[in-house]
């Protein structure tokens, strides 16, 4: 069995954990520094609470119901210093095989403001896996690879896509984060991303039965969920079923998958059991595989894990 990997955002200029601790977390996003509810930061903060207070541009408190009901309750923002709403950040990694676009971001009332900056490991996997396929698309025929995100929100992973010229297509089952992800394409230089509302199972068992294929699927489902027409999202009960579909839209070869799984406390291991199931991986020797965790390290050097990765290539 293959070894775990641990990965974590590196060489990103705009953004930084710099404390973490006391169900808390404490980070710069550009030039503005929050402190938000994290319920994985069991232990102590490494810098005082007046050296957050003082640092702080803003703070999130949590609503009376927040988290209790296993789904996301809203919250306030209080301001500590002068920040705007809204603002801009940019991704890069400073290294050659890595994307670089830029992120509106914005204080939401369920404390999130746009991105999930553990996820940029995945972003410089999908940029080089479509640099990659790309290069084996480049015969009598070339054409661009076509790479589909589901539960795609603000868009990063659809931008890191683009960036290394793939045709991508974004669907998203809420309105308002489909428009936030077209800004961002616009103000990262971008154009031609296909938007798709819709509930992410609906559209694959369509495009299967339409017998659409794509080269790349990138996936980051939510526990609970909705598509536009209320349509029920459960991860324990529908990931199965979904990465089943999946498996007949995605090319057989020259082809990647990225599954990110940040709730439910599901494993890595557990991912790749399931998608090694889901794809009929086993009788597939030339698929290759890698699992892992994604994290956050703070200054004081611990590791705070957020969420679990899958990837296949072949
Ligand atoms: C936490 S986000 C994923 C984060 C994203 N991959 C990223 O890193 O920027 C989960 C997204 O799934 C969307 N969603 C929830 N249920 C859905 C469904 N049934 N079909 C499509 N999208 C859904 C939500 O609107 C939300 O934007």
């Amino acid at each position: 069995m293959n070894d775990m990997l641990l990965e974590s955002p590196a060489g990103w200029k705009d953004y930084e954990l710099i404390d973490s601790g006391g169900f808390e977390k404490l980070e710069r996003f550009g030039k503005y520094i929050m402190s938000r509810p994290e319920p994985k930061a069991l232990w102590d903060k490494s810098l005082s609470k007046k050296q957050w207070a003082d640092m702080a541009h803003t703070e999130f408190t949590a609503g009376a119901g927040f988290g209790k009901s296993g789904k996301e309750d809203s919250g306030i923002w209080h301001m500590l210093k002068k920040m705007p709403g809204q603002w801009n950040i940019s991704y890069g990694s400073g290294r050659a095989d890595s994307p670089e676009f830029n992120l509106r971001l914005g204080l939401t009332s369920f404390k999130h403001v746009g991105v999930f900056p553990e996820q940029a490991p995945n972003w410089d996997y999908i940029y080089r896996q479509t640099k990659r396929v790309a290069r084996s698309l480049k015969g009598d025929a070339p054409r661009p690879p076509k790479v589909l995100n589901l539960f795609a929100y603000t868009g990063a992973a659809s931008l890191a896509a683009k960036c290394a010229g793939a045709d991508t297509t974004h669907l998203d089952s809420v309105r308002q984060v489909v428009t936030w992800a077209k800004e961002n394409m616009q103000s990262s230089g971008l154009d031609n991303i296909r938007w798709i509302i819709e509930d992410a199972l609906k559209f694959v068992r369509r495009e299967a039965k339409r017998g659409n294929r794509y080269d790349g699927l990138i996936l980051d489902p939510p526990a609970y969920g909705h598509g536009p027409d209320g349509e029920k999202w459960k991860l324990d009960e529908c990931l199965f079923d979904l990465l089943s579909a999946c498996s007949s839209i995605v090319e057989p070869e020259n082809s990647f998958v990225v599954l990110n799984l940040y709730s439910n406390g599901y494993s890595a291991l557990l991912g790749k059991t399931v998608m090694e199931s889901a794809f009929g991986l086993k009788k597939n020797p030339r698929a290759r595989m890698e699992f892992g965790e994604l994290y956050l390290e703070d200054r004081a050097g611990r590791a705070l894990p957020l969420s679990v990765f899958v990837r296949m290539e072949r």
